[in-house]
């Protein structure tokens, strides 16, 4: 892998030029081959980036607005920064908007580096929840399942086959900082139907044409692995096939099908609703 770039470690630095080399490579961060080649990506706002370094990620750089120039919790936050090895770049507005492409963007940025998970080290045990997904186009789609996930207390997700990157700005976006949160493992269809063979818990995924109803099904006692579909296409075939069950949740009206998303948390809502009962309130 190439040398990560993003300045000399442990510098703070002032931009207003947009065609600085440094500005340059973060703007690049909205090309997947670009994150790739990095291992990094971008997250947007104060507290994203606080609780990121709270939980443990590592912080490449830290892009913060001139504006926010004496805030305690910026300054905290800089000062975090360069204790890890990663640099500081205080920088215009019309160096932010460029970088997130947005107008009125917020006023801090991180560059982290990109973590997922093995689909070996996925070892779902107890009553954990995991959720599949199948070839999931729409970054929005995925970073709210990534988020309903968090909600819930479910594990963690395995992306199969070609997927949207759940390192883009937008779907990390949608997530809200769940991205944080949440393990996040690729996997091949060959790799999973593989992995799937020793999984002992209950395969249920969803299908228009399933012939249980989600309330009918116990969900209790077992590991449960959440199978969900592509968009267009539903589930394909052979990974229809590798189900335990394949469920629907009724519908009444003229759509044909629900959003991906919505259908995800309707059933994640299901499956963990023991488990929610307890907790009272949010974390709002
Ligand atoms: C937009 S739907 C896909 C529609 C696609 N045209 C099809 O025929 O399957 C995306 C995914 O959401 C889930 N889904 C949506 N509505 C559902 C429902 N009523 N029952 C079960 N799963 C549903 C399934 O996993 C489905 O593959």
């Amino acid at each position: 892998m190439n040398e990560p770039r993003f300045g000399a470690p442990g510098r703070v630095k002032e931009v207003t030029s947009l065609s600085n080399p440094l500005v340059k490579d973060i703007k690049a961060l909205s090309l997947k081959k670009f994150r790739d080649q990095q291992n990094a990506f971008l997250a947007e706002g104060l507290k994203l980036v606080i609780d990121a370094l709270e939980l443990g990620w590592t912080i490449r750089t830290l892009v913060f607005a001139k504006t926010a120039l004496g805030n305690p919790a910026v300054e905290k936050v800089a000062a975090r920064t360069v204790a890890a090895g990663g640099t500081v770049l205080e920088v215009s507005e019309k160096v932010l908007t460029a970088i997130t492409r947005r107008d009125n963007p917020q006023v801090v940025v991180g560059v982290f580096a990109q973590q997922t998970l093995a689909l070996k080290d996925v070892a779902p045990r107890g009553d954990d929840v995991w959720v599949a997904l199948d070839r999931v186009r729409d970054p929005g789609n995925l970073g709210t399942i990534i988020r309903t996930v968090d909600a819930v207390g479910a594990k963690g997700v395995i992306l199969i086959g070609d997927c949207t990157d759940a390192f883009s700005i937008e779907t990390v976006r949608a997530t809200m900082g769940s991205i944080f949160a949440v393990p996040v493992a690729r996997a091949t269809t060959d790799a999973f139907m593989a992995w799937r063979k020793g999984f002992g818990g209950l395969v249920a995924g969803t299908h228009l044409k399933g012939a249980v109803d989600y309330r009918t099904v116990d969900f209790t006692g077992k590991p449960v692995l959440l199978l969900m579909g592509n968009e267009q296409q539903g589930l394909p075939e052979d990974l229809a096939a590798s189900c335990d069950q394949l469920v629907k949740i009724p519908q009444a009206g003229r759509a044909d099908s629900l959003n991906l998303a919505v259908a995800t948390g309707v059933m994640l809502f299901e499956i963990r609703r023991g488990a929610l009962a307890l907790t009272s309130g949010t974390n709002a």
